[in-house]
């Protein structure tokens, strides 16, 4: 026989996996579109600062962004975004955090996408 305890142990596991399959579902659910973040990274000025094509920064401690992976560039953004709220979590860069405060997720992912689409002067060294 199930407690009562336990079965509401059971029922908050079931919630959690549930609420880990959404999540999961919707990033997978935004395919993401480079050219509409060229769009963005023009209308939000991303190259006033990391120059023309995210590849020529205006100033040395701008870092040059083109051609960098698609991954580590969102969760760079996601954590600019984050580190408002506590300096402790996230990047708390302040330049960067008023970049991104009005990028929604799949905006984030959008640009990207654009990003890695760019050449870059980024190499890999092997
Ligand atoms: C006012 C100047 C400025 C503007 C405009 C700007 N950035 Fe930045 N960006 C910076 C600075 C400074 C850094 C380095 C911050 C740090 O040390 O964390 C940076 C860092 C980054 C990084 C992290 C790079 C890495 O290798 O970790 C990304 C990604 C980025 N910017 C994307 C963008 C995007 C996308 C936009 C437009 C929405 C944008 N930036 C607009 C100044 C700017």
């Amino acid at each position: 026989m199930i407690k009562p305890r336990q079965a509401l142990h059971t029922v908050f596991k079931a919630a959690a996996a549930t609420a880990v399959i959404g999540l999961a579902t919707a990033s997978v659910a935004h395919a993401a579109d480079a050219g509409n973040g060229k769009v963005l990274a023009d209308s939000h000025n991303c190259a006033a600062c990391h120059g023309v094509n995210l590849n020529k920064p205006v100033s040395p401690e701008y870092p040059k962004l083109a051609g960098q992976h698609s991954d580590y560039v969102f969760w760079a953004l996601r954590q600019y975004q984050m580190g408002t709220g506590n300096p402790h979590f996230g990047r708390n860069n302040a330049i960067m955090q008023a970049q991104v405060q009005s990028l929604s997720p799949s905006d984030m992912k959008d640009i990207a996408a654009y990003i890695e689409s760019l050449d870059g002067d980024l190499v890999q060294k092997k």
